[in-house]
């Protein structure tokens, strides 16, 4: 286990894993003081356990389809995390909708980056949904979970602009760039611990 204990977070993925790389990254830089206990997936072909494993990091299978209830997974999941004593719980692509077993588990301690200026297109294929609406600003937001679909409060957000010729893949590429930029540092702000929630908003306490 890495050495402070309030600095020890969990990566759950579904695939390719470019955010857990971006905070792999962020910490072999130095810039994010935290170590990653572990990266848990809920599919064993996720391309994220193979960033995992060649960066020396936990990396663990946890399949929903072996459990016969949503709640049963999250059980396990948690469990898994509990065992790490992780403070904070770092979506990045992770595919699965939590729920109350989850979420109670882990109370405003479970972090997710969503490729879209929310509340603008929650949800599934954020960038396409935001380049067919013809929106002229996009990005990414960095979000604490709670039960409301990418609604919780927002921790940090960046635009980027979408060209008149981009297709949905080039948009998503423009925007990912900004995902693994503030990422890192949306979770060193949650571990520096020196903000509050108040309602709906996510502000510094100084
Ligand atoms: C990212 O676009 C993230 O915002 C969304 O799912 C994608 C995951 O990509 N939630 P990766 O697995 O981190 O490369």
């Amino acid at each position: 286990m890495g050495s402070d204990p309030s600095r020890r977070i969990a990566v759950l993925i579904s695939g390719r894993g470019s955010n857990l790389q971006a905070l792999i990254d962020a910490i072999a830089e130095g810039r994010l003081d935290a170590t990653i206990s572990v990266v848990i997936s809920n599919r064993a072909d996720a391309q994220g356990l193979d960033r995992a494993r060649g960066a020396g990091v936990d990396a663990v299978v946890i399949d929903h389809r072996a459990f016969a209830s949503r709640a049963l997974f999250e059980e396990a999941v948690a469990r898994e995390l509990r065992g790490r004593r992780v403070s904070l719980v770092c979506l990045a692509g992770f595919m699965r909708l939590l729920g109350a077993t989850f979420l109670d588990a882990f109370p405003n301690a479970i972090v997710n980056v969503h490729p879209s200026l929310l509340p603008a297109f929650p949800g599934v294929d954020a960038q396409r949904q935001a380049w067919e609406h013809g929106a002229k600003v996009a990005g990414a937001t960095v979000h604490l979970v709670t039960g409301e679909l990418d609604g919780g409060p927002i921790v940090l957000q960046s635009c980027v602009p979408v060209m008149d010729d981009d297709t949905p893949d080039r948009l998503a590429a423009r925007i990912l760039v900004e995902e693994h930029r503030i990422y890192p540092e949306a979770v060193r702000i949650l571990l520096d611990g020196d903000h509050e929630v108040q309602g709906r908003r996510f502000v510094k306490r100084t």
